[in-house]
Order: structure tokens, then C-alpha cells, then sequence
């Protein structure tokens, strides 16, 4: 892509990945991503707001063959999807000042190797002239690492928000408008790199809203011309708020844990309960994640493998484990066929979930009355721990 305008005095440059389909060999990316990266042009000064991943840097570097000087360079975050192209910039403008947060500076130099020599770290609030255009830092840590800060460009409203506010979305179109695909986006990506940072993000919604914005301007998908509909869907995710929800992800081998997740699904929604089951060989973690954002209760769903539960349960249950997403209750329920410790290995991975174990419900081989009957019990118990949520 070419460099796209915003305003008179900023472009968008970076790359737009069409074909990228797994984030951190861990996050699936069903529609791609961009690597946003934005040229700030003053009278006196230019300014290059993030870069791109190394594997595209041939991309914004073709975006900057007739730009003459860039004065400085501002990391808002050093992850390398956004700082891995730095070394490039920095060596076609040998003048240029890279600028970032003083977390930021050691992680800089040890991921990327820049020159210490080259770095100028700027402070919480610190303001930075371009002439006629104001570069102002505002410190916002843990969105998405501890070093991340945001750029206001007051003269234009324009929040430069890297990480926050982003999605993994790779779109011809400069603006997201009030798109429902991009909105499902913003989720997913939410769900996948913020949730574990609920409370500070909170933190930093209250620093950045005392700002004048038009325009947020993230390092990933599209810009925000209607800022308002970001920011109060990250205000409803990051509330202590949780839905009337039950999510079950699962894994059954021969039949016998599915069954018993049906036969779960349909009590709970008798109940009126909305419930989301995710066979997780049939669906990716992306979609698992999103349904987290705002269920009170998850329910997990194991076969036994040689006395523990499958893998890959374990394995999601841990990523669940890791996203701390706001549940209040668990279940485990599942299968095995002659003795089983899946239970006690499922609740012993969830430790940052917060959450009360509500039941274990365990079979051997395939259900039986007694085993439905636990079932029913179990979800009458969710009905009764979920009085009052819409
Ligand atoms: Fe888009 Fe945390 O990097």
C-alpha cells in the first residue's frame, strides 16, 4: 500500500500482512493484521509515530524513499511487530532521535540492538515541538507491555493509541467507521492481547479520555473516525460486568465427555441461560477467547489421557488461565475409563481465574442416569449462582 492521508499533516504508512494467519506462533489471525505506523509532518520537524514488523520493513521503507529527513522516530511500544523495523529508519536518517518511554529504552537496545546513543526517552506528559504540530507522550503502561505510551497530536485531535484500541484486521480502507466486521475485530483482539490487563487498562481509559480526540489512530487495523464506539466497547469489556453466560470448551474421544456437554447445554439453557460450547478441535482459541470477555461461569470439558485430561484442554484451560478473563464460576465435567486426577489437574491450572468451583462431574465410560442427574444438578446450581445477570 501507499501512504495514506489522514489530514493534511499525517500520513499512514506501514503494511497491511493480507496473509498472516498466526500472531506470537500462538494467535490465530483469520483476517490478517497491519503493522500502522504514521508520518507527522510539522514546519520545522517530521516525526515517524511506530514502524513495522521486520518482515515487512522493505514495505515502509518504500513509503519513505522520498522522504528526505525524519527528525524523529517514536516507539510507542517495543514489541517488534511495531519497533522491528527501527534499525532501518534509523540508518537511512543518521540525524533522527528515537524517542520512547524510559522502560522502553533497555528493551530496545536488548531486542534490536539500537544504539544506546541514539535513544531519548520522554516523560509522562512531556511535549515535543514540531513547529507548528505538538507531540504530546502519554504513558500508558501494559497495553500492551510494561514500556507502552500513547502520542497526542492536539493540533489535529489525533490519539496515536499503538496496542489499545487495535485489531488484527487487514483492510484496503483507512477508516473503521461503525463497522460491524471491524467491531467483532477490536473484540477478538481485545480478548486475545488486553483482557489479562482489565484493570490497568481501566487505568488508562481515564488518562487518555481527559484528552480532545477525533481521531484514534491505532498500530493495528483501521483508524477510528468515530473514536466514541471503541473506547465504550473497551468501557463495557473492562467492567466488572459479566452476562447470564456459561462457555464450555471441550475435547471428547470417544463420545462420552460430548454427551455429557449436550445433555449440560440443554439443562443451562432451559435455565435461559445463554451457553457457548467450543469443541476445541474444531475451533479456533480466537473464538474461545472473545466468549470469555464477558461470561460469568466456564464449564471445562475433559476426557481422561492417562490420568490426566487431554492436552489440549490442558492447554487451553491454561491460555484461559492466562487471559484472566472476569468469570465468577467452574465446572469440570468430563470422561475416563478406569481411574482419572483430570479433575484436580483442571483446578489446580486456573489459579488466576478467582473463580468458585461450583462442581466435578465425572463419568466412567459412558453416562449413565446418575450421571445426568449430576448434570442437572450442576446446572441448577449455575442457574442459582447467575440470579440477577442479564
Ligand atoms: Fe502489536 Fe504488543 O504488539
Amino acid at each position: 500500500m501507499k501512504a495514506r492521508k489522514i489530514c493534511d499533516r499525517v500520513d499512514l504508512v506501514g503494511a497491511v500482512d493480507w496473509n498472516r494467519r498466526l500472531f506470537d506462533s500462538l494467535i490465530p489471525l483469520p483476517d490478517g493484521t497491519s503493522y500502522n505506523a504514521y508520518l507527522v509532518w510539522g514546519s520545522t520537524k517530521t516525526a515517524l509515530i511506530d514502524t513495522a514488523d521486520p518482515p515487512m520493513a522493505d514495505v515502509l521503507m518504500r513509503q519513505l524513499e522520498h522522504v528526505k529527513y525524519v527528525d524523529y522516530i517514536v516507539s510507542q511500544h517495543a514489541e517488534q511487530d511495531h519497533a522491528g523495523a527501527i534499525p532501518h529508519v534509523l540508518e537511512k536518517y543518521p540525524d533522527a532521535m528515537l524517542l520512547c518511554s524510559p522502560k522502553a529504552k533497555d528493551m530496545l537496545i536488548d531486542h534490536l540492538h539500537v544504539p544506546g546513543g541514539r535513544i531519548k526517552t520522554v516523560a509522562d506528559g512531556e511535549e515535543i515541538s514540531l513547529g507548528d504540530r505538538t507531540l504530546k507522550f502519554i504513558h500508558t503502561p501494559w497495553v500492551h507491555w510494561p514500556e507502552t505510551m500513547c502520542t497526542y497530536l492536539p493540533e489535529d485531535r489525533i490519539l496515536f493509541s499503538c496496542d489499545l484500541f487495535g485489531s488484527h484486521l487487514a483492510v484496503s480502507r483507512l477508516y473503521a467507521g461503525d463497522d460491524p466486521h471491524v467491531a467483532e475485530a477490536a473484540k477478538r483482539y481485545y480478548a486475545e492481547i488486553m483482557m489479562p490487563f482489565r484493570k490497568l487498562i481501566k487505568n488508562n481509559i481515564a488518562k487518555i479520555e481527559k484528552l480532545d480526540y477525533g481521531y484514534i489512530a491505532p498500530s493495528h487495523g483501521p483508524v477510528y473516525d468515530k473514536p466514541e464506539l471503541i473506547v465504550n466497547a473497551y468501557r463495557e469489556w473492562t467492567s466488572d460486568k459479566v452476562a447470564n453466560k456459561v462457555v464450555v470448551p471441550y475435547i471428547s474421544m470417544h463420545g462420552s465427555t460430548e454427551i455429557m456437554v449436550n445433555y449440560l447445554v440443554s439443562s443451562l439453557a432451559e435455565y435461559g441461560i445463554d451457553v457457548q460450547p467450543f469443541d476445541l478441535t474444531a475451533t479456533d482459541l480466537g473464538n474461545l477467547a472473545m466468549a470469555l470477555v464477558d461470561a460469568a461461569t466456564i464449564v471445562i470439558g475433559t476426557p481422561t489421557v492417562h490420568f490426566g485430561p487431554h492436552p489440549n484442554v490442558f492447554a487451553a484451560t491454561h491460555l484461559a488461565n492466562s487471559l484472566k478473563p472476569k468469570l465468577r464460576y467452574a465446572a469440570i465435567i468430563g470422561s475416563y475409563g478406569w481411574g482419572t486426577k483430570a479433575g484436580e489437574q483442571i483446578a489446580a491450572l486456573i489459579p488466576n481465574l478467582k473463580v468458585e468451583v461450583l462442581d466435578t462431574v465425572l463419568c466412567k465410560g459412558l453416562p449413565r442416569d446418575e450421571d445426568f442427574a449430576n448434570l442437572d444438578a450442576l446446572a441448577a446450581k449455575v442457574q442459582e449462582k447467575h440470579a440477577g445477570l442479564a
